[in-house]
């Protein structure tokens, strides 16, 4: 049977929310279960951008008596609800267990005890879940380094060493059979997320793909969030004219994927067979180090503010991580479209006339690092 019903936990979200779109557009008969997380949802409604054409119920992945009614109506579910921040997940352990973890339990346990007719379960994995990137070493070949000591950060020597012999070592794309360091509590749960899912769609015959999503950036997303997407916080900066605040010596490689080609990818997992039962980057595949973002953006907002390199390092942060996308092009047929200037420019675009830019909470989500020895001093 093809799929014609969608639910999309977190649909009210940024990257679910531009799903939603799509596949209205398609067609899909989509329903949204979303909390409306205060830190993401300000007014504490649904957001403007909230699609007509959608259903949307206000409930809690945790709450099965929300949940289980949902996916039992579902042909596919994309689960997004979750809890996102990296930095805060180091000191809101409880709560990012509880929502990332738990909340994918549930709904695998509904699947596997409740009579359903889901054909395919898409669940969001992260860029966390590798640690660092792929490294090459220039004597011992493909290496996989782990997260930088205190002292190296101290220090301040930024780069990589190859765990065998010591050199530097060089960032390479990483593909999705590198082997999986997590750094944070934000990218274990990320993990067990797509573990989870991965195995029970496999034990019982569910078709589930968990896209692990490099950077994404584009309109929607949280703006004074400051615990969301370094573009996104960096933007808010400049248009608040404060200097975007740029860890380490601001040389560490990203994979920046616009939102438009990270919803390509997930419609393409929701239609097609060939990357079921795998993890699959979605990246743009271009390399680009985050001060060439600071500066893009402030170019393209035509403001002479520099950002500012701080030459220092917080304790669980990674050098280098760049996206491999051969298996989403070779399984999917997946090809990103839009570069990072045309990118970039509508993100901004859409935040000159977005009010959630009015706040910057940026100082504030700093010195919550600070207070909690997560910022490395030289
Ligand atoms: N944005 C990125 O670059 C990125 C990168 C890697 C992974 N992801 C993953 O993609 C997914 C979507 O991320 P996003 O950037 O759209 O984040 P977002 O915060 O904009 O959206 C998440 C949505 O989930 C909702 N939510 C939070 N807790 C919930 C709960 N307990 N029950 C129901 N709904 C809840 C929030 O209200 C919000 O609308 C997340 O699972 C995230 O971990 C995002
Ligand atoms: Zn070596």
């Amino acid at each position: 049977m093809a799929i014609r019903s969608v639910l999309v936990t977190g649909g009210a979200g940024y990257i679910g929310s531009h799903l939603v779109d799509r596949l209205v557009a398609r067609e899909y008969l989509v329903t949204v279960l979303d909390s409306l997380e205060p830190q993401v949802h300000r007014t504490g409604g649904w957001p403007s951008y909230a699609n007509p054409g959608a259903v949307y119920v206000r409930g809690d992945v945790r709450d099965r008596a929300a949940f289980e009614p949902l996916v039992l109506a579902a042909d596919a579910v994309v689960h997004f609800g979750a809890a996102v921040s990296v930095g805060q997940s180091m000191y809101q352990v409880d709560r990012y267990v509880d929502v990332n973890t738990r909340g994918t339990a549930l709904l695998l346990d509904i699947l596997v005890n409740a009579k359903h007719h889901v054909e395919k379960v898409v669940v969001a994995s992260s860029i966390g879940v590798y640690g660092e990137g792929a490294y090459q070493c220039a004597d011992c070949g493909t290496v996989a380094p782990g997260i930088r000591p205190a002292e190296q950060l101290a220090a301040r020597d930024w780069e990589q060493h190859c765990p065998h012999c010591g050199r530097h070592a060089v960032s390479v794309p990483t593909p999705e059979d590198k082997p999986l360091y997590r750094d944070n509590i934000y990218s274990m749960t990320k993990y067990h997320q797509e573990e989870m899912v991965l195995l029970i769609g496999k034990t019982y015959g569910i078709p589930s793909v968990a896209p692990r999503f490099f950077n994404v950036y584009g309109p929607r997303q949280s703006l004074s969030n400051p615990y969301a997407g370094v573009a996104a916080i960096w933007l808010s900066r400049l248009l608040n004219k404060k200097q975007p605040v740029v860890f380490e010596d601001g040389g560490q490689l990203r994979d920046f994927v616009s939102i438009h080609d990270v919803v390509d990818c997930l419609v393409l997992m929701l239609e097609k067979p060939g990357a079921d039962y795998l993890p699959v980057n979605i990246g743009s595949g271009q390399t680009v180090t985050i001060l060439d973002i600071a500066r893009l953006l402030a170019r393209l907002l035509d403001t002479p503010i520099e950002p500012q390199v701080t030459q220092t390092g917080r304790t669980f942060d990674i050098r280098h991580n760049t996206a491999d996308i051969t298996r989403a092009r070779s399984t999917l047929g997946f090809e990103p479209r839009v570069t990072l200037e045309q990118g970039f420019a509508e993100l901004i675009e859409w935040a000159r006339t977005t009010p959630d830019v009015a706040e910057d909470f940026f100082d504030r989500a700093l010195q919550e690092l600070q207070d909690k020895g997560l910022l490395v001093q030289p």
